[in-house]
Formats: C-alpha cells, structure tokens, sequence
C-alpha cells in the first residue's frame, strides 16, 4: 500500500460506536441537519431574516468560503481585529459593535478545536445579552468541550472530521424552510467527490499514476461544484443513516489528541516550524496541527511534504478577502500550515510526517 496522508476523508475516517451527534452538543439545544455549513449558513440568513444592505461583523482571520454566502444575499461583510494568535480582540470588537446604527449580527470563530479564552466567551455572551444576534462557528471545533455555549448560533460541519456531508445549525428555528434551487448541484458535487475517492483508493492499493491525478482532479471539480451552488439542501439519506448508525467520537477525540501531543514531542527540536496552540486542557480536541512557517518557506515545505505523500492545507488563504489594515492576519495567512492529525493516522504516520518535515529543514 501507498501512504498518502491529509487529504478528503474516506469511509475508514468513520470509526464505528454508539455515540450520537446529540452527545457532542451542549443539552437544550435544538439543531437541525444541512447538506454542507454553507446550506446551514443559507437557512440561518432566512431565519434571520438578513437583508441586501444589512452588516454583518466577521472575524478578520476567517475561511473565505464563509462570505460566499452572506455576499450572494447580498449582505455587507464589515470586519473586525483577531491577534496572530487568533485571540479576537473585544477592545476592536466593541469600537465595531458601537459604530452606526450597529451590525445585524456578529460572526466569531473557534479556531483549530481550541476556544476562544474566556474573558473573550464572557464578553460574546455579554453582546448576545445586549441584543446583538451572535453566530458561533464551531466548524474547526466541534468535539472540543463548550463549544457552542456561547452563540445564540452555532454552525458545524461534519466533513472536517469524518466522512459524511452534514453541516449543522444549532439554534431554534422559528420556520423550516423548503430546500432552495441549487440542489442538482450539490448532486454533481457528491458525485465527483464520490468518484475521487473511489479513484485514490484504487491508487492506494497500488494502481496506476493516473488515479492520484484523476483523484486529484475530481476533487477539484467537487470544491467548484460545492461553492458554486450555495443552496438550503437537506442531509442527504445516506449521510443520516450513518450519523444514526452512531459514531466513535470519543475514539476520534482520544486519537487526534494523541497524534498532537506525538507531533509537538518529535517537533520540538524544530525551530522553523512553530506551533500555535498546545493542548492545555482534556476538552481539546485539535482539528489539525497548525504551525507557522517563516522566512517565506512554507510553500516550500507544502510542496515538498505532498511530493513525500503528505498534503497539508492552508487554513486559510486570504488574499484579497480582508482589507490590508489586518496585517496581523495576512501575515499569519502566508506562514501558516495544518499538518494533518485525524484518526486515520497511526503513530508510524505521525513519525514519518514530522520526519519530512525535519528533513526539508536539515
Ligand atoms: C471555520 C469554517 N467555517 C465554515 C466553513 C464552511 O464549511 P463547509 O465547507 O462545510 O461549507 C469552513 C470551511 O472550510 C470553515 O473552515
């Protein structure tokens, strides 16, 4: 077999247990089932009833694909400070909050499984009490203890952890709308995912060179589909019956911690590659390994790291996506990298991966 790290998940990510999405939340919540976090987003605008013209305050380090929607109802994204620790800073926030006649909502993240510290939860939740409609996205944070304590919203999506397209939306919904146009789209979406996948297989198991490319190309073609049709589609029958079936999350919790506290021991001699966050608390539970890259080297160990089997994603790329008095971000845009960590991985896999990425440095 080929090893080939990082990268869309497969249906070896899911590891069976009797553990329900229900479990993960905190009680009292209700929530509801989409096809991705951009139809859940889609619904939320609904039931907010947000408006072309209405403001709506964003992170300034944020996942580009987060806007599409809000822009395409033809809200304005106005944003405010987050450190380049990602800590937001609620002295900014505030100014914003104050300025006009106020946005329609506020926009926070929890990056990376590790949760806003909380002076900055107590402040968040202390707006919502003001009256401003908060909207936690716990996407990269899902099986972190209290998430989703905080938002009077909460937005998940299940495909950063297992192999199933489900974005969540937590909160109460006053109407649940219809699904939206678009639909046929999410269908082309699944399809070339679907295709992609069974092609690396194929690859992994020794084929030829032409299905990592095909793979590689499929997948390409599912993102374009995916941000192309943002619509309010419902979890596909197949995506809740493996949900229903009940999943292992505290074996993927347990796992990904593992393979964390692994990479920060065999990286600590590795001054180039620093890392942002440590697991400091039992409720951690890191979505990735991200680690800032200077010197303008990091595209370079990207490249070399997927020459060796290992694809790493940029969260996030943000060229063009914030205004420029957000240094911090955009600097922290081009240095940082996720080296990958989920429970596909073994402690040979962790070895291998941090041994490239010393290599590179050598
Ligand atoms: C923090 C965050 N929120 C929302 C999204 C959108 O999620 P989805 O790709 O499931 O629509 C992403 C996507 O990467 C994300 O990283």
């Amino acid at each position: 077999m080929r090893r080939l790290i990082g990268g869309e998940f497969e249906g070896r990510a899911n590891i069976p247990g009797g553990e329900f999405l229900g479990d993960l939340l905190p009680p009292g919540k209700p929530v509801s089932l989409w096809a991705g976090a951009s139809s859940a987003l889609r619904v939320l605008f609904r039931e907010l009833g947000l408006r072309p013209g209405d403001r709506v305050l964003f992170p300034s380090y944020l996942c580009p694909s987060i806007l599409a929607p809000f822009r395409q109802a033809g809200v304005i994204p106005d944003f405010y400070r987050v450190g380049g620790d990602l800590v937001i800073d609620t002295g900014d926030l505030d100014r914003r909050l104050k300025e006009g006649s106020g946005p329609k909502a506020v926009f926070f993240i929890q990056y990376f499984g590790f949760l806003q510290p909380p002076g900055v939860l107590a402040y968040l939740r202390e707006a919502g009490r003001r009256g401003f409609v908060t909207i936690e996205d716990g996407v990269q944070s899902l099986l972190s203890g209290g998430v989703f304590e905080t938002g009077h919203w909460g937005l998940a999506s299940l495909r950063k952890w297992l192999y199933i397209d489900a974005g969540v939306l937590v909160g109460d919904l006053s109407k649940f709308p219809e699904e939206s146009a678009g639909v046929q789209g999410y269908s082309l979406y699944r399809l070339y995912k679907d295709l992609g996948i069974r092609a690396r297989e194929i690859y992994l198991a020794g084929g030829p060179g032409f299905f990592e490319k095909f793979y590689l190309n499929m997948l390409k073609k599912a993102e374009k589909c995916y941000s192309s049709y943002i619509t309010c589609k419902k979890l596909s029958y197949s995506d809740r019956r493996k949900l229903d079936r009940g999943i292992g999350w505290s074996g993927i919790k347990s796992l990904r911690r593992e393979n964390f506290l692994l990479l920060e021991r065999l990286l600590e001699g590795c001054r180039q590659a620093v890392p942002l966050f440590s697991l400091d608390s039992p409720d951690i539970c890191p979505l990735g390994y991200p680690v800032r890259v200077g010197d303008g080297l990091r595209d370079q160990l990207r490249g070399h790291l997927a020459r060796q089997g290992i694809f790493c994603p940029v969260h996030w790329d943000l060229g063009g996506v914030v205004p420029s008095r957000f240094e911090e971000s955009i600097k922290l845009s081009g240095e940082i990298l996720t080296i990958p960590l989920d429970q596909r991985y073994n402690e040979e896999d962790m070895e291998y991966t941090a041994g490239q990425v010393i290599r590179f440095f050598k």
